[in-house]
């Protein structure tokens, strides 16, 4: 019999979907003004949008790319990361976090993550070796990394730090942005994240030489804007010094990110108040473990990560899918990276992963957005609640 294929985002069957973007109808309004202007991109929209996002984050420098893994690509190369060096990263993260090292040449060193699937300070001490050049700390769902710790580590071993902040849209520790912490910040807007651009993604840094090496790096190497050569005279009298790609950021995105980046703070505290409202409602049940809260640090809570431990009588699998047959989408962030073909193949491993490991039989991503209401929430509670054995 042949297999039903399900359209998993237009399942009328599905109460509670995964996620939902946001896209109101002023962000509709002015991704089609930038259609209708004539410089379509790298243009004054996405110079307004870097200037909104540095004033966001507090760093010097916004510079805005085509997506979050040429953020890092980007942010690696200039820094001088290639062939013959280690980066050390999280074993629990998104493929991007390896694959921009792998872009560079380097050779990806996975470290083990603590409790709060954060890279663990610990394991990077071990994972350090001559090579190492960098360290990637992940702000895992939106709560930041140990920063002094893996700063003070960072400094001790002359190692650089590229945070990959994906997850972590307005996160600071103590009214610090994360991003800020390090030698270069980089940010997705796919669209799942806090806020969208659908692709996009930026780099914030406090140095001047790496925001224009950056800058130049992600429009072929070529120094001038498309703008600027046009208006002095001869568009083709350029110079390339360096290496470069395409990694530009459009206008119609850009013009997106501003409307978005204007509602952040909100979108942001409705994702805290959802959060809060789980974490009230799971945390008595016996098995279920909920995210743990710091106040010092504010968590953006891009994802809602609870963990199914042996009491709670079933497996997350199973959680998993009565949660489906209820019409409620969940998901695993992430399967670790040791796990996949490639990765076994390329990347190094010299602590053990066991955190790591644990994790990934336990954890169960619940849908969080700002627009999740109550009643979705309560749904996802009650079955929680009732899969108890
Ligand atoms: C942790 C992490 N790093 C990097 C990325 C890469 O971002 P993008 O998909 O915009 O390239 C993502 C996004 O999906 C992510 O979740």
């Amino acid at each position: 019999m042949k297999k039903k294929i399900v359209d998993a985002f237009n399942d009328a069957s599905i109460k509670v979907p995964f996620i939902i973007p946001e896209i109101t109808e002023n962000d509709k309004d002015v991704m089609l003004n930038a259609l209708n202007s004539r410089l379509l991109t790298d243009g004054p929209k996405l110079r307004k949008f870097e200037l909104l996002f540095a004033k966001l984050t507090g760093a010097k420098f916004a510079v805005g790319v085509s997506n979050g893994t040429a953020a890092l690509h980007l942010s690696l190369k200039a820094m001088g990361i290639g062939k013959g060096s280690e980066v050390i990263i999280p074993d629990l993260t998104f493929v991007a976090t390896a694959s921009s090292v792998l872009l560079t040449g380097a050779t990806p060193v996975l470290a083990d993550v603590d409790k709060d699937l954060n890279i663990s300070p610990s394991s990077i001490k071990k994972s350090i070796t001559t090579k190492t050049k960098a360290i990637i700390p992940v702000h895992f769902a939106g709560k930041s990394c140990k920063m002094n710790e893996i700063i003070s580590i960072a400094r001790k071993n002359k190692i650089l730090v590229i945070e990959d902040c994906a997850h972590a849209i307005g996160a600071k520790v103590n009214s610090k942005h994360v991003g800020t912490f390090g030698q270069a910040g980089c940010f997705s807007f796919y669209p799942t994240k806090n806020f969208t651009t659908i692709e996009g993604g930026m780099v914030i840094t406090n140095s001047k030489n790496l925001a224009e090496s950056i800058r130049s790096a992600r429009n072929h190497g070529i120094t001038k804007t498309l703008a600027s050569r046009f208006s002095s005279g001869k568009p083709w009298d350029y110079d390339v010094k360096n290496y470069g790609y395409n990694y530009r950021l459009d206008e119609i995105r850009a013009s997106l990110g501003i409307s978005q980046i204007k509602r952040i703070k909100k979108m942001n505290l409705l994702r805290q108040k959802a959060s809060d409202y789980y974490s009230k409602n799971l945390r008595n049940i016996e098995g279920i473990i909920v995210p743990n809260k710091s106040m010092s640090m504010e968590h953006v809570h891009h994802l809602y990560v609870i963990r199914i431990t042996s009491k709670y009588g079933i497996t997350r699998d199973v959680l998993f899918q009565r949660l489906l047959k209820a019409g409620i989408r969940t998901s695993v962030h992430y399967k670790p990276l040791h796990r996949f073909t490639i990765l076994k193949k390329v990347s190094k491993v010299i602590d053990k992963l066991s955190n790591s490991v644990d994790a990934y039989s336990e954890i169960l991503s619940l849908p969080i957005y700002p627009t999740i209401s109550k009643k979705q929430q309560d749904l996802v509670i009650n079955n929680i609640k009732k899969c108890k054995i």
